[in-house]
């Protein structure tokens, strides 16, 4: 299903945090505080870590029919996957597995950049992996001067060091960069912001015209937190 252009794309990162105790207890606050709600302008995906994919899957089949009956559907998405396919790739994650579980995926989060080395070489098999899995990916870059594979459905631009320090880039340089990586690759259509993204400052992000949302880390694992950014809206 192709994104609506007024969309906007609201993409929880967890990282290597929580257990499936929290992860209940999250999911529950945030349906319970989604309830009544309108977004449906706004495409909301959580991202998990692996261990934790077949519980909130199975939440967001069982725990939504109230959220179902006013329109709203989450997703859910890995925050990687494997540059292989099926086979002898020890401790990999591949794209066929995950479709069991998510509809999205993200590729190339600079922390798997730094400090699990990967390349650009790397990170294209494993967009290649994805789409032919029929994923949707989202793919980070820190600058519009990364080379971005053909095929990605949204790209994140998340400067590094505005990630996890409570230093977001501005929303005018971001809306800046946005745009140039819009009219560097015609392929994208979609650019969204991540870094120290929270409730006060989401709606300087998404208000600018070149950013499509935005991709939380840190203010994502508090339910209520996760909760004021789905629910903000562009001035
Ligand atoms: P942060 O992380 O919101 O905690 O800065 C963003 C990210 O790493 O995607």
């Amino acid at each position: 299903m192709a994104l609506m252009s007024a969309e906007k794309i609201i993409i929880g990162n967890w990282k290597s945090y929580k257990k499936g105790g929290e992860a209940l207890e999250w999911f529950r606050a945030f349906e319970e505080g989604l309830r009544g709600k309108d977004i449906t302008s706004k495409t909301v995906v959580i991202c998990p870590p692996f261990t934790l994919l077949h519980l909130m899957n199975d939440l967001n089949r069982r725990w939504t029919y109230e959220l179902y009956k006013q329109g709203i559907q989450i997703k859910i998405g890995a925050q990687d996957v494997s540059p292989f396919g099926e086979g002898k790739y020890t401790g990999e994650v591949n794209a066929e597995q995950l479709t069991e579980f998510v509809d999205w995926v993200i590729i190339g989060h600079s922390e798997r950049r730094g400090a699990l080395k990967e390349t650009d070489d790397i990170l294209i098999k494993k967009v290649e992996q994805a789409k032919a899995a029929g994923l949707k990916i989202v793919y980070c870059v820190e600058n519009e001067n990364v080379s971005i594979p053909e095929g990605v459905d949204v790209v994140a631009y998340e400067p590094p060091t505005a990630i996890g320090t409570g230093k977001p880039d501005t929303p005018e340089n971001a809306n800046l960069v946005a745009g140039l990586i819009k009219e560097r690759n015609l392929y994208v259509q979609k650019v969204i912001y991540g870094g120290s993204v929270d409730p006060s400052n989401v709606v300087s992000f998404i208000s600018q015209p070149n950013i499509d949302g935005v991709l939380p880390g840190g203010a994502s694992l508090d339910p209520e937190k996760f909760l004021q950014l789905v629910l903000a809206n562009p001035q």
